[in-house]
């Protein structure tokens, strides 16, 4: 598959993806939660597209030291779930990039609707042609999206340009490992929008060639492998509402290829890793 069709690949799956903002609303709806006094401590609970929820999101602030006065950038901020969580909860000012416009503009609204415009802000954007200048943000964060990102060592060198000298990249994402098929590795790769996927090494290097020092690098891997048979069951009991608002094709398709992906993290042929680096 050439960039472009990747791309539009990428942007027809969130586009048609189950965690989405209609869906974040008729939950919230359903939990009887008044949506005209909405607050990010009810919010948070609906609209994080990543793995182990606000507990990631904590690490990967607290190990880059994310205070009141930093400018943080997310790369690929999805429904902007942590941008919203660490501005709340952090202090800070926080910037989203991402790729789908339908995700920036639903992460806007939901920004607008838990009063949070004044300190969080998304903007359409591929993460490969950053739009930011030289040294604009105190850290860069990213959580299970470079996965889709298919030039990884021009992802990471758009990242430290945007970033401070002394300033931090702090990011999960999933990774190989080894013994994933051929047939396996295009399937996934074509159902959930992923390019080559990085080693935990690959980061390393591309980090390093990039000027940093990395800081911490951890294997999420074991972890991983309970979170996603659970997300699997999560995906699964949306059943409904994702036919309702996508259709059963839409559905069947999903559930097929994320049982799949389950499957091989289970299996240690996929996995997961958190990363700290620091720009020098
Ligand atoms: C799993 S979601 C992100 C979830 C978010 N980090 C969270 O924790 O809720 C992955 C996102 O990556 C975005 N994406 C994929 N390729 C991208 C690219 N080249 N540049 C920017 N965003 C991209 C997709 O549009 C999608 O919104």
């Amino acid at each position: 598959m050439n960039n472009q069709s990747h791309t539009s690949n990428v942007v027809n799956i969130y586009d048609a993806h189950p965690i989405n903002e209609g869906q974040i609303l008729e939950k919230m709806k359903l939990d009887g939660v008044d949506l005209a006094a909405l607050t990010e401590d009810i919010l948070q609970n609906y609209d994080m597209d990543h793995y182990d929820g606000l507990a990631a999101i904590d690490k990967l602030a607290q190990s880059a030291g994310i205070e009141a006065g930093s400018h943080v950038l997310d790369v690929a901020s999805g429904m902007g779930g942590p941008a919203r969580y660490l501005a709340h909860n952090y202090g800070c000012q926080v910037t989203g990039i991402d790729l789908t416009t339908s995700r920036v503009e639903g992460a806007q609204r939901l920004t607008d609707m838990s009063g949070l415009s004044d300190k969080v802000k998304f903007q359409t954007a591929n993460a490969l042609e950053n739009p930011y200048p030289d040294q604009t943000f105190d850290v860069v964060i990213g959580q299970e999206a470079w996965c889709h990102i298919p030039d990884k060592p021009q992802l990471i060198k758009e990242c430290v340009r945007v970033t401070k000298v002394g300033g931090c990249l702090a990011f999960t994402d999933i990774l190989e490992r080894g013994g994933l098929s051929p047939e396996h590795r295009d399937e996934i790769s074509q159902g959930l929008g992923y390019s080559k996927l990085g080693t935990l090494s690959d980061y390393q290097v591309f980090l390093e060639q990039a000027g940093c020092v990395v800081e911490e690098v951890e294997d999420l891997s074991a972890r991983w492998a309970v979170i996603l048979r659970e997300r699997l069951e999560m995906y699964k009991s949306l059943r409904p509402q994702t036919i309702e608002m996508l259709g059963i094709e839409a559905f069947e398709r999903w559930d097929h290829v994320y049982t799949l992906y389950v499957d091989q993290i289970e299996k240690g042929h996929l996995g997961g890793g958190r990363f700290l680096a620091r720009r020098g």
